[in-house]
């Protein structure tokens, strides 16, 4: 298969610079709680019991629920994930030490059930994969808001999300320097908030029609602003077949110096059902970047390995049905251990088993180019129009992998 699979790589320090500093951390955002029309983003402050117990600081190796301190004194696993995200750069950066337990069951369909309760203040058992415990929910449904352009990368903050304002969005499509030692140029798209609306029902997420070629397009690109570490990812999305970009839910790492770590679902417009022009094979391409990768060679696969499809074969997964028609939930539950599957429409698709994310990450979605004939290609000559009409997330945080301070077992709520 030809395929030059440059999809979501970390930047180059060395690209910023080649453009002349146009790259800028997306990080940089106003404090402001989640305040959105509809917006639900439980934090556990609401609804806890006093604390009358000991904390459960331990994560019960067979269920994955946390476990009161007196059940876990002998064979409890520790969930310590707590040096992550303090590293400064490649060379000196730590990584975590122990991981917590994987779920004890990998459920091949997928079905995330209302919560058990009005009141989840302690977190959630997430029964699709044994009880898996998950302290935090994050949902929205943009069916719910009213048509909106917007302008600044702050826009969607009440929403939960930030807007990419100028960051790249996906990854540059060289070097800088052929394979033979030639200058080439590096082309990308820049996050542009002016391609992100509120429009009929959904977000919509444009890459807009008749771009030039270069290092300096624009793209959409939305990023849920809250780091997590371990959780299950579900997006009601609308896909379109229009030729040229790439679009994408995935998880990205959060430290900006030192790793490649990422959990991608991608599809590449124009080869949804059946191969474009460039003869890219069709379908949902689920992959995963070493998570101790080199981010200043993300173009190197040495460096900065990556690996995709059922057991890493490397083959997208087929469309079971057509995905530009309509809505479709797609999913990536980001589990402890190997594997953390990747579902369509609540069905596991082909997920890889090698290079599982351990870093913190966040949620991004995202629609763009950088003219890769063997990947997005493009850019599009017609407004490339992905919609995303509902989110449902529930997560862990580097701080809270366990039960929620002062809960009791029985004030999780199932789902
Ligand atoms: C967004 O994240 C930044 C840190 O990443 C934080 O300072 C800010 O409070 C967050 N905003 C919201 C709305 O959560
Ligand atoms: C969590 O879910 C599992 C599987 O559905 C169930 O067996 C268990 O009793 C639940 N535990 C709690 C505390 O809700
Ligand atoms: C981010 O997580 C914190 C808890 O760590 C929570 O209070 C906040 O509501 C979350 N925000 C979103 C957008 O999920
Ligand atoms: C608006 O959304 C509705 C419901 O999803 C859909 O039936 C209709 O075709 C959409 N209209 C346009 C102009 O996209
Ligand atoms: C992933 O996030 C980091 C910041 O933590 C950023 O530097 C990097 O460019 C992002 N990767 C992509 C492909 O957008
Ligand atoms: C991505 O952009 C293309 C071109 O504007 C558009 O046709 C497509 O619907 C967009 N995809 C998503 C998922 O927003």
């Amino acid at each position: 298969m030809r395929m030059t699979t440059l999809s979501l790589l970390s930047i180059l320090p060395f690209i910023g610079s080649a453009l002349g500093g146009t790259a800028c951390k997306p990080g940089a955002t106003t404090a402001a709680s989640v305040i959105g029309v509809g917006a639900v983003a439980t934090d556990g402050s609401a609804g806890v019991t006093a604390a009358t117990e000991p904390t459960g600081n331990s994560i019960n190796p067979d269920s994955g629920l946390p476990s009161t301190a007196a059940s876990t004194t002998a064979g409890g696993i520790s969930a310590v994930a707590t040096d992550a995200a303090s590293s400064t750069g490649a060379g000196s950066a730590s990584v975590p030490v122990n991981t917590p337990a994987a779920p004890s069951v990998i459920p091949s369909t997928l079905e995330l059930k209302e919560p058990s309760k009005k009141e989840c203040g302690c977190g959630y058992n997430v029964s699709a994969f044994g009880g898996f415990y998950m302290p935090y929910r994050f949902a929205f449904d943009f069916s719910t808001v009213e048509d909106k352009d917007f302008t600044g990368p702050d826009d969607l903050l009440e929403y939960g999300f930030r807007i990419n304002k100028g960051h790249h969005v996906g990854g540059p499509s060289s070097t800088g320097t052929s394979e033979t030692g030639e200058s080439e140029p590096i082309n990308q798209c820049l996050g542009d908030p002016s391609s992100v609306s509120f429009n009929n029902g959904s977000l919509l997420l444009t890459m807009k029609a008749n771009q030039v070629l270069s290092g300096e397009m624009k793209c959409p690109e939305v990023i849920h602003n809250n780091s997590t570490l371990y959780g299950i990812f579900q997006s009601e999305i609308q896909l379109t077949d229009t030729p040229g970009t790439c679009q994408a839910m995935w998880l990205n790492h959060t430290d900006s110096a030192a790793w490649g770590d990422e959990l991608d679902i991608e599809v590449i417009g124009g080869a949804i059902l059946s191969p474009n022009a460039q003869k890219t094979p069709p379908g949902l391409y689920s992959s995963n970047w070493d998570p101790m990768g080199d981010p200043n060679f993300p173009l190197d696969s040495t460096k900065l390995p990556h690996t995709f499809g059922k057991d890493g074969n490397k083959q997208p997964d087929p469309f079971p049905s057509d995905p530009t028609g309509d809505f479709q939930k797609f999913a990536i539950a980001w589990l402890p251990g190997d594997y953390s599957p990747r579902y369509y429409n609540g069905k596991e698709i082909g997920s890889p088993k090698q290079y599982n994310a351990i870093h913190p990450q966040e949620l991004s979605i995202n629609n763009w180019s950088n003219g890769s004939p063997g990947w997005s290609a493009g850019p599009p000559t017609q407004d490339s129009k992905m919609r995303v009409r509902s989110v449902l997330f529930y997560y862990r945080t580097e701080e809270q992998q366990d039960l929620i301070q002062g809960c009791k077992l029985e004030d999780i709520c199932e789902v």
